[in-house]
């Protein structure tokens, strides 16, 4: 088939890692889409930073590169503008979108999937939650003839590696964050993770996927762990059990039948045996109950370059597969819109 060319805006952490997969699987690749997949242009903000990347493909002016003669935008910069006024006008041209941006997701996934439907492009984004963790797909599609009724989840890797080490260490939160921050596992500015904004971002997009409708971050209920103290992981523990931020989003039905969905980020003292209490340092896991299925759990790393570079490497694949072969992915646009909970009523 036609070659699938695709625009790479940033290149940081993951951005470099989705690069040289691309290059280096560039056979593979081709052979799992059906057409070669090509690199075509890397948007970063100083080129002459990046003397490892082929100096060829690199430029500053993501828009130019966007309205090139590109069918693939993979956009991993982050941040809602400009990045949302790049993708928009990328589907709205019929391109497809593969991002990792959980801020820009769960504030506008609505504009976006109108504007991809308009297109006739696809818009994927497994890499925004839980990392390599495939729990999207599974939640658009391999669950899409059950009903969900619940997904609770570890869904951040920095938070979970803190409660983590202060239950194992005794230590206090602040210490504790310090020793993350030297370790290279909090970020230089923390306040997203351990505020809950990251985990909160994530839960709007799990709860959209799974209950069919439209949540935004600012429908969620948002407790971060900067509260939680030694004392309180010590009591936890007295109790057999173990503080973990959880991002817990349900189906809910009132006692006059209706329902609605709830959306909330908060510690939680987790019984030691429930499978979300062992998982430990950096790791994302999320529980799913469904009518049919039942109880499923999806494990894995959440964040880091490889792992997020691979989600976002099959989402690359499932566009180029769909522009071969003349398909589509989901869309989102019939959402039945069961209204969403005020925050604080659980
Ligand atoms: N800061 C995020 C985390 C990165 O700690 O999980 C992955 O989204």
């Amino acid at each position: 088939g036609r070659t699938v060319r695709v625009a790479l805006l940033g290149c940081g952490t993951v951005g470099s890692e989705v690069a040289r997969l691309l290059t280096e699987q560039a056979g593979e690749l081709a052979a799992r889409a059906g057409a070669p997949v090509e690199l075509a242009g890397i948007a970063v903000r100083r080129p002459d930073k990046h003397p490892e990347l082929p100096q060829h493909l690199l430029t500053a002016d993501a828009a130019a590169l966007v309205e090139s003669d590109v069918d693939v935008v993979v956009e991993l910069i982050g941040g809602i503008e400009p990045v949302r006024t790049w993708l928009l006008t990328a589907l709205r041209k019929g391109k497809s979108v593969v991002t990792a941006n959980k801020a820009l997701l769960s504030e506008h996934s609505g504009e976006l999937s109108e504007a991809a439907d308009a297109g006739g492009a696809d818009l994927y984004f497994e890499a925004s939650v839980a990392g390599a963790i495939p729990l999207l797909r599974p939640l658009r599609e391999s669950l899409a003839g059950d009903r969900i009724t619940k997904v609770m989840g570890i869904v951040n890797g920095t938070t979970n590696f803190i409660l983590s080490a202060m239950d194992s260490t005794g230590a206090g939160y602040a210490e504790t964050l310090d020793e993350a921050s030297r370790l290279g596992y909090a970020e230089a500015d923390p306040t997203a993770d351990v505020d809950g904004y990251d985990a909160a971002s994530k839960a709007a997009i799990l709860a959209s996927l799974a209950f069919h409708t439209r949540v935004t971050a600012s429908d969620v209920h948002r407790e971060g762990i900067s509260g939680v103290t030694a004392s309180d992981i010590a009591a936890a523990k007295a109790l057999g059990r173990t503080v973990k931020l959880l991002a817990i989003c349900e189906r809910v039905t009132a006692d006059d039948g209706t329902e609605s969905v709830s959306a909330r980020v908060h510690p939680v003292m987790l019984p030691r045996p429930h499978p979300l209490a062992s998982v430990g340092g950096a790791f994302n896991a999320v529980f799913v109950e469904a009518d049919a299925a039942g109880e499923l759990m999806f494990y894995g790393q959440g964040a880091g370059g490889a792992p997020t570079a691979s989600a976002v490497l099959g989402d690359l694949v499932a566009v180029a597969r769909n522009r071969v072969q003349g398909g589509h992915g989901p869309r989102e646009s019939a959402h039945a819109n069961l209204p969403v909970r005020p925050m604080g009523q659980t």
